[in-house]
């Protein structure tokens, strides 16, 4: 794999996943053995940063980023994604600590760079893509959320909201992170959107998503709200451009 795209780093934000996160890591070690982990751990009060040192510790490949306090998604990966970039990782992995992203299909996505892919999206919705133990109201917020995503901003994508993904390191560092405000779930759009109009080529590979078994989803009313009016914002601020584009 190394060899096919060079060094890889995954990056599991974290924010109270004490039992999540050595499960997760385990199961990162095994599936691709030569990658590094960076866990960015906003200072969870139920001690997932202590347990991280601990297993960084026993474990030349994985390394830890102690953020002051609960940032939101985006901040932590914008963390991490800087910290890899700085430490020379070619590729650079999105994936959350509960196991709704399986490590083991992680190869699948770093195939999908190597085939030429600037960024590959683990899907959903793509045919072959599924999800397991969902709850109806949450499959309607994901399909809606891309549904109104697409017709918004009119991106070729259908899992724009995904949180499994693997970019190019030439990819964030040609996008820029200095500008992005995004600070909940709606970060995934936010670059899926700069990848786009950046003409860099986006992959969707199809994944079985897995909703945890252990601990709570971090998904709020304020994580809603702020994709509802920044994919807005996008969407009325890009239209000059895309009727351009369609003339
Ligand atoms: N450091 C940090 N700071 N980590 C966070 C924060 C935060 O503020 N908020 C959430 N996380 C971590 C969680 O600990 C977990 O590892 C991961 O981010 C995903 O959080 P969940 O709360 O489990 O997300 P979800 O299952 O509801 O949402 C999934 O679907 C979304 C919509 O498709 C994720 O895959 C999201 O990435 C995705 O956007
Ligand atoms: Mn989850």
């Amino acid at each position: 794999m190394e060899r096919m795209v060079g060094r890889v780093l995954v990056i599991v934000p974290t924010y109270n996943e004490r039992e999540n996160l050595p499960v997760i890591v385990e199961r990162v070690r095994a599936a691709v053995p030569e990658a590094h982990l960076l866990v960015a751990d906003d200072a969870s009060p139920d001690g997932t940063g202590e347990i991280a040192d601990a297993l960084a510790a026993e474990d030349d490949h994985v390394h830890v980023l102690h953020r002051p306090g609960k940032q939101g998604l985006g901040a932590a990966y914008i963390a991490g994604f800087r910290w890899g970039l700085a430490e020379g990782y070619d590729v650079l992995v999105e994936m959350d600590a509960d196991g709704s992203h399986q490590p083991e299909e992680l190869p699948k996505l770093l195939h999908a760079l190597a085939d030429g892919a600037d960024l590959s999206i683990g899907s959903r919705w793509v045919p072959g893509g599924k999800v397991v133990n969902w709850p109806g109201s949450r499959e309607f917020l994901s399909r809606g959320a891309n549904v109104y995503t697409r017709m918004m901003l009119g991106m070729p994508v259908r899992d724009a909201t995904a949180g499994f993904r693997a970019y190019r390191a030439s990819t964030l560092e040609k996008i820029g992170l200095d500008d992005v405000e995004s600070q909940g779930y709606c970060f995934q759009v936010d670059l899926t959107l700069r990848t786009v109009r950046h003409g860099l080529r986006v992959a969707e590979v199809p994944i079985t998503f897995v909703e945890r078994t252990v601990g709570a989803s971090k998904m709020s009313r304020d994580v809603i709200a702020e994709a509802l009016w920044r994919v807005t914002l996008w969407g009325v601020t890009g239209l000059p451009r895309r009727l351009r584009r369609s003339r």
